[in-house]
């Protein structure tokens, strides 16, 4: 090792396999220029504590093209590459205070140079030797002597690995950067689309609220007309039929009084008047008269109830809520819906059961809330009319005051409206308050009854709207309708009433 470390501080190097002394080093043969900003191939450190060394290297490498800085320590050679990284180092292994792998490993622990390709070149030329040159980051190993040829094909090529390896860095730095920005405007953009999504489902939202409320508007304007309409056109008849019956019933009465008088002079009646007597059945006549009349009066009352529920079932709401008996609303609800709950033929009686309790009046929109009953009665004989079942279709409605747990007046008039029919099945359980939600057929449901009723309810009134249903034993809907104080305070106004 010494011997070759000597050999090499003999002065001489061989070049083009011709021994060149150090000291003359200008080697002729070789065909070599001073590195210019024309010819510049790279920029080297080279780091050796023999000054001949030094000097003969970077002249030669000078002379190739190659920009050379020598320096002659370890420590040097750290700061110089650290302040103006070149694209390669040749680095002496045998040196004073910091030896060549020492400065390979302190090259490689710092960021700014641990890319930077280092040759060692050496006169140890153990196998160790080497194999420790690599293990410490060396990416060659050059031997003392050298051919001066090979360093400068091994130089070239690894300057020209390292420059290519940091073009493609530049490049891949480049490309992550414009990905990272790609991202992030695609980021951008998806946020930008989950907000107008969310806008859009606020509007759609709105959109069908709207549509509700004039679909609500227009069915209560258009039912409430009719409906108001008949009313209006069933009281003038029934109000010459009320008045001319009492009249009728005087004139009758004193006709029979007279008739009787008649009957007590005319103690002998020609043959042609005990005749028309016998044909008329006089006596029969006589008694079953005030019967007829009696029966003419309740149809009459009977007019004039449905007319008053007409009335009722068809009341425009103001803007404000007024207090307002539930059961009437109820009440004038059935008897509207009276022709599909007898006994049609095809389809059953339904029984209707009125568990009505004491409640007071509530403060609403009676119009609005007949509506409600209306949909909720009108679907369970829906319900009803298409269960296969044989017990008695029944619909029972109770009403009372609760304990409000749910809203934030502490009571509460629950209204449950119940019904023996099919029920709802599971999976459609959570969509039945959906709007346009139906499973009836084309042209009997629309699928808005519901969704206006909890609308109604809740929206309008502060009220709750929900229900329990079991397949083949019936489905149960529970409306919940807040009590302000004063209303708990008021004496329960309604009776137990049953719809004939
Ligand atoms: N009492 C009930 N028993 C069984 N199913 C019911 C009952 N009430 C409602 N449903 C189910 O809920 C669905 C939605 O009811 P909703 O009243 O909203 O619409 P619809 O009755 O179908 O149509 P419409 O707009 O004419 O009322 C019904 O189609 C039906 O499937
Ligand atoms: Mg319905």
């Amino acid at each position: 090792m010494v011997q070759l470390k000597k050999e090499f501080c003999d002065n001489s190097v061989i070049i083009e396999n011709k021994p060149v002394r150090l000291f003359n080093p200008t080697p002729t043969a070789l065909p070599m220029a001073k590195a210019t900003k024309k010819n510049y191939k790279g920029n080297i450190v080279i780091v050796d504590d023999n000054p001949n060394n030094l000097r003969l290297l970077a002249s030669l490498l000078n002379k190739s093209g190659y920009k050379v800085r020598p320096v002659s320590t370890g420590k040097l050679a750290l700061s110089t590459t650290k302040l103006n990284p070149p694209d390669l180092i040749l680095l002496d292994i045998n040196m004073p205070e910091m030896d060549g792998y020492e400065v390979c490993q302190a090259l490689k622990n710092d960021v700014l140079t641990s890319d930077i390709p280092v040759i060692f070149i050496s006169a140890l030329n153990e196998s160790f030797s080497r194999i420790k040159g690599f293990e410490v980051g060396g990416v060659d190993y050059i031997t003392k002597p050298f051919e001066f040829q090979e360093v400068l094909v091994r130089v070239s090529t690894h300057i020209q690995l390292y420059q290519f390896q940091r073009k493609l860095q530049e490049v891949n730095s480049l490309q992550s950067q414009e990905l990272i920005e790609k991202n992030q405007q695609l980021q951008e953009k998806n946020y930008e689309l989950e907000n107008l999504n969310q806008i859009l489902n606020t509007k759609i939202a709105e959109l069908q609220h709207a549509q509700l409320q004039l679909v609500q508007a227009e069915k209560m304007s258009v039912l409430g007309q009719l409906v108001a309409g008949i009313a209006h056109e069933i009281n003038n008849p029934l109000g010459f039929l009320q008045g001319n019956l009492e009249h009728g019933q005087e004139y009758l009465n004193s006709l029979k009084e007279h008739f009787s008088l008649y009957k007590n002079e005319l103690k002998n009646p020609s043959s042609e008047i005990s005749a028309h007597a016998e044909d008329i059945e006089i006596d029969y006549l006589l008694e079953d008269f005030p019967k007829l009349f009696k029966s003419l009066n309740r149809g009459v009352d009977r007019l004039q109830q449905i007319s008053e529920s007409l009335r009722i079932f068809s009341r425009k709401d103001s803007t404000a809520k007024i207090p307002f008996d539930i059961h009437q609303g109820i009440n004038s609800t059935l008897i509207i819906l009276k022709h599909r709950l007898k006994d049609r033929g095809d389809s059953p009686e339904i029984q209707v059961i009125q568990e009505y309790g004491n409640i007071p009046e509530v403060k609403c929109f009676p119009g609005q809330l007949n509506q409600v009953f209306m949909n909720i009665l009108a679907n369970a004989i829906d319900a009803l009319e298409e269960t296969e079942s044989q017990e008695q279709k029944q619909i029972a409605i109770a009403t009372e005051i609760v304990e409000n747990l749910e809203m934030e007046a502490e009571k509460a008039v629950q209204i449950r409206i119940r019904d023996n029919g099919a029920g709802i099945p599971d999976d459609i359980q959570k969509s039945v308050f959906e709007f346009l939600f139906t499973t009836k057929e084309v042209g009997k449901g629309t699928g808005l009854g519901l969704a206006l009723s909890k609308q109604i309810i809740e929206e309008k009134h502060g009220g709750k709207i929900s229900f329990r249903s079991e397949i083949g034993e019936g489905t149960e809907f529970i409306i919940s309708l807040p009590l302000t104080v004063e209303e708990r305070e008021l004496q329960p106004q309604t009776e137990n009433r049953s719809i004939s």
